[in-house]
């Protein structure tokens, strides 16, 4: 299949709501990560999604909606609680779990008898969720493993010849996936964290939100609920390593770490340490004051890597606090929670 790259001007939507209406795929920018949506109604084409990324077909979609009203049907009974965070944070980056409506598909749902929706703040995606139909199954835009897409060039470095279109609307605004909350049963849990954080979504709701024990050290909290948070994601090719602790000793660590490796070896820092580290490749996240700068080039990151054949990746680490949480979730999982304390 010849994949096209086209700018997301008018044109090219309407055209990519057409190939959805007939049941094939088109990758879209959100403001979280690129996505690769398919008809959330059309069986065959959430078996595509999985076909494509080569994704374990037990792992739910999420289904993409442009109108709050659209979520009728998909669920039979939406909590109040729905209603209060989709006033507060939609169009946004929060996913949310409520029961499932039997006309959904459950090839999109991994079998399950909920649904997590979510209604993106990006105009080009609610422009073709719109002319798509208005509900789009869609998962991030990756190969399975590989880390989600920040830019069209990753979704084409991945899919290329697997889908017929991608829609390019530059980079992406916040670079990890959205804050995935449960509310189909009583207490509200964060199953994914992202930027919209337990604290925020406590102010709202005025109630506890629990977190799943499992995101940040898994085997001490059993199993993660949210299904893709049991694979091993966003890995990078070369095997990583978290080094966490002061500034100076984790600096000290990593150059000690550096010269006694005979790999190819590269460092993820921030702006303020990369002046200190000599590696194969020494990729600056941003400044640590700046944690959005941090998220957003996390993926980039992991990828420039890959190209740069890096065998062996040494990373700062940064606190848990916010929307750090889902920053060092993102990294736990690279490094398959491979962690160094000095
Ligand atoms: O920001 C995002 O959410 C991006 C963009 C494209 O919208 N999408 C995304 O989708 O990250 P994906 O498929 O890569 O991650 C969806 C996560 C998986 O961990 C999946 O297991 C979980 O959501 N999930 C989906 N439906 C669920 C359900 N009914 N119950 C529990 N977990 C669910
Ligand atoms: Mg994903």
């Amino acid at each position: 299949m010849n994949t096209r790259l086209l700018k997301a001007d008018e044109e090219a939507i309407l055209e990519a709501g057409e190939l959805l209406r007939k049941g094939e795929l088109v990758a879209f920018p959100t403001e979280t990560v690129y996505g690769l949506g398919g008809d959330a109604f059309c069986a065959a084409s959430s078996k595509k999604i999985y076909a494509a990324k080569g994704r374990p077909s037990d792992n739910p979609l999420i289904v993409h909606i442009a109108e709050l009203s659209a979520a009728e049907r998909l669920s039979p009974e939406l909590p109040e609680s729905f209603y209060t965070l989709a006033e507060a944070f939609w169009p946004g980056p929060l996913t949310m779990i409520v029961n499932k409506r039997p006309e959904l598909p459950g090839e999109t749902t991994g079998g399950l008898d909920t649904v997590a929706i979510r209604l993106p703040d990006h105009p080009v995606a609610l422009a073709m969720i719109k002319a798509g139909g208005g509900y789009i199954a869609a998962p991030s835009a990756n190969a399975s493993g590989r880390p989600s897409p920040t830019l069209a060039e990753h979704v084409m470095e991945d899919l290329n010849g697997r889908i017929p279109l991608i829609l390019d609307g530059g980079e992406v605004g916040i670079g990890v996936e959205s804050t995935i909350v449960d509310l189909s049963e009583g207490k509200p849990m964060i199953l994914r964290p992202g930027y919209i954080t337990a604290e925020m979504l406590e102010r709202v709701l005025k109630q506890p939100v629990g977190t799943d024990p499992a995101l940040l050290r898994p085997g001490e909290g059993g199993r993660p609920k949210a299904p893709g948070m049991r694979y091993r994601h966003y890995a990078p090719k070369g095997s990583m390593q978290l080094v966490e602790g002061s500034s100076e000793a984790v600096v000290r660590e990593i150059c000690r770490r550096l010269s006694e490796s005979g790999k190819r070896c590269g460092v993820l820092c921030t702006d303020e340490t990369k002046e200190s580290y000599r590696a194969d490749a020494v990729i600056s996240l941003g400044s640590r004051s700046d944690l959005s700068s941090v998220a957003l080039s996390l993926y980039r990151a992991l990828r420039e890597l890959d190209d740069a054949g890096i065998e062996e990746i040494y990373s700062e680490s940064f606190e848990t606090e916010g929307f750090g949480m889902a920053v060092m979730n993102r990294m736990l999982k690279a490094a398959g929670y491979s962690v160094v304390k000095v």
